[in-house]
């Protein structure tokens, strides 16, 4: 949630933080602004309110703002309504300090009611506001530099963080502080740059710090140094971004959603060949060995959103190959609920950001009471992947568009090959069928870019569905999951109601809702349920239903009950997600460019929720 740059160097500074923050729309876009300062002149800010597009008018795209230090924020709203106001940077009232905030202070009201008493006004509804002026109070109140201002503000405030300050005393620094919330910051060539993703900073350097929780750290003269709380230095090691900054571009593409769903073939290819060698499993660079395999009583799959339904997925699949059993839970219910965890359970979180708040939480959780936590993580670096015990990357690159595609599509592949590992190392599972299932997974690839050069097909039942109020996805097992996934692409990005139910659930009450043209889409990729799933496609059909069914080649006889079939190539069922799903990417990309919507960024929405 919104989005954090900051930069201090020679060249002009509102540019490369306008560049930075276009980078980082996909975290919020309801405002937007930019603090700049030229030498020891005073700081100028500049906001607007809706889309970056206005602040780069307002600000002749960065020419009207002179000055080679600034900040620039672009706005989720959680405190107060997206408005020119609420916008951040935010200033003391006499300019001494001015600050951008991603995050959310709970505490906010008690800080707000003690610095009104101190004389304190306020012109925003925000919490940024509240910390900004926390920090000059303290600044003022005890004469003492940044680090130590900064450091008692951090202990007062309770909540999540990241912040970017620059003081009036101090030209040419940014002081940037971190507790839940990402940053990252860059060095190169003298210049130094922070963001809260590495997006934000990939045309101008890889070479990136991650500043860890409770840090502080100050920017400034091509130097960066670190801080703890106690206001000690804080040695860090510089990491190296491999990501290429044309792969955070649309290359071509009209939205970033179509680039990262053509990207999906590679990105899988990319995640099956880290830990498959020959043709077997090596979970050696993820850190679990056989003994830890063999060990482990349960798994507890824990994840938000799109994430968590590729534990559906992996609760079907691992249950059935390494008969081990599998809960999967949302992060959101799992942390307050004190679930009952036993020593040689192995809690798994899923997340592509690595900083998803309630996810975040559910691994501190499991780590606080003992258990082995495993991160299935596209992020390198994020807080997940620091944090957990260990880490399967899922190596999908940057995934831009808000609704996950290829992150998804990877984070299956990662539940596939631990599913198909624990089964060989647990004996439930031959060398044969090890071995030939393994190669039915590295087939997907292939299998998917067959299904993409067919896209256009997928135009027509759009157009039929661009016009619907509601949507039901139903399947079975497998099935269900994938449901589950494709109710959520056609919401999120179409804004049209749609639902995902079990198929046998639907008589249980769901069923009075169809009527004549009410959109069932029925997934039906399962062999062993497809005759089930049919009879609900039936039942709906008889009460009007226009039914669209998406199974694999070879089961033509779907079209006697479906008005539109959808075929996918055929593949071992227990992966069917992996080919299902694409059909249902591309129908909800199709549907929302068909009601002429933003696919790229819907509305409301932000790629990594990192407050609760
Ligand atoms: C939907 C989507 C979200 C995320 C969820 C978890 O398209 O992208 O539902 O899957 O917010 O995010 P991560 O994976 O970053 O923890």
């Amino acid at each position: 949630m919104c989005g954090i740059v900051g930069f201090t160097g020679r060249h002009e500074a509102a540019p490369i933080l306008l560049e930075g923050l276009s980078k980082l729309e996909y975290r919020g876009y309801d405002s937007a602004g930019i603090a700049v300062r030229k030498g020891d002149t005073p700081v100028r800010i500049v906001k607007a309110k809706g889309r970056l597009k206005g602040l780069y008018e307002k600000t002749d795209s960065g020419k009207a703002m002179e000055g080679t230090c600034g900040i620039g924020h672009t706005r989720w709203a959680t405190h107060g309504e997206p408005s020119e106001n609420n916008a951040h940077p935010h200033c003391s009232d006499d300019m001494n300090v001015v600050a951008v905030h991603n995050g959310i202070i709970e505490n906010y009201q008690e800080l707000r009611d003690k610095l009104s008493r101190k004389g304190y006004t306020f012109y925003s509804q925000t919490d940024t506001e509240i910390v900004t002026k926390l920090v000059d109070y303290y600044y003022k109140k005890y004469n003492i530099g940044p680090i130590d201002a900064i450091a008692k503000t951090m202990v007062r405030v309770r909540g999540s963080y990241a912040l970017a300050i620059m003081f009036k005393d101090y030209p040419g620094h940014i002081w940037v502080a971190r507790k839940d919330s990402p940053m990252v910051i860059g060095v190169t060539d003298g210049e130094c740059y922070v963001a809260s993703d590495v997006p934000a900073m990939l045309s101008y350097t890889r070479n990136v710090y991650y500043i860890d929780n409770l840090e502080m750290a100050d920017l400034g003269n091509g130097e960066v140094h670190f801080y703890n709380l106690d206001g000690d230095e804080v040695k860090k090691e510089l990491t190296e971004i491999t990501w290429d900054a044309e792969a955070a571009e649309k290359g071509g593409f009209e939205h970033f959603m179509m680039k990262e769903i053509h990207e999906q073939p590679k990105a899988i290819r990319d995640t099956f060949n880290s830990v498959v060698k020959d043709g077997r499993i090596d979970l050696s660079s993820v850190g679990l060995t056989d003994d830890i395999i063999k060990d482990i009583s349960q798994v507890i799959i824990v994840a938000c959103g799109s994430a968590y339904h590729t534990g559906m997925v992996d609760q079907y699949v691992m249950e059935e190959f390494a008969r081990i059993p599998v809960r999967v839970e949302l992060a959101s219910e799992f942390r307050y609920r004190n679930p009952i965890l036993n020593p040689n359970d192995l809690v798994v979180i899923v997340s592509q950001s690595g900083e998803t708040a309630d996810s975040l939480a559910a691994l501190r959780e499991a780590k606080a009471q003992g258990i082995r936590t495993l991160g299935i993580v596209n992020v390198v670096g994020s807080s997940i992947a620091r944090e957990a015990d260990n880490v399967f990357y899922t190596l999908a690159g940057p995934e831009i568009a808000v609704a996950t595609t290829k992150a998804y599509s990877t984070q299956l592949i990662c539940g596939y090959l631990l599913a198909l590992q624990f089964a060989y190392v647990r004996g439930t599972m031959d060398e044969e069928r090890y071995l030939s299932l393994i190669a039915e997974v590295a087939s997907i690839p292939e299998k998917i870019e067959k299904i993409i050069e067919d896209k256009e097909r997928l135009q027509f039942i759009a157009a039929r569905l661009a016009n619907s109020q509601d949507v039901f996805f139903i399947g079975r097992g497998i099935d269900y999951a994938i449901s589950m996934e494709g109710s959520l692409k056609m919401k999120e990005i179409s804004y049209i109601h749609s639902e995902a139910y079990a198929a046998g659930e639907l008589k249980h009450g769901t069923i009075s809702l169809i009527e004549d043209g009410t959109i069932v889409i029925s997934v039906a990729t399962q062999d062993d349920l497809y005759e089930k799933t049919k009879s609900n496609m039936v039942e709906v059909k008889s009460r009007g239903a226009f039914i669209v069914g998406i199974t694999h080649y070879g089961n033509f006889e779907i079209e006697n009950t479906a008005n539109y079939s959808i075929y996918v190539p055929k593949l071992d069922t227990h992966f069917m997600a992996s080919l299902a799903v694409v059909p249902l990417q591309l129908l909800g990309y199709y549907v929302s460019i068909g009601r002429g919507l933003d696919v790229d960024k819907p509305r409301n929405l932000a790629k990594s929720v990192t407050v609760e």
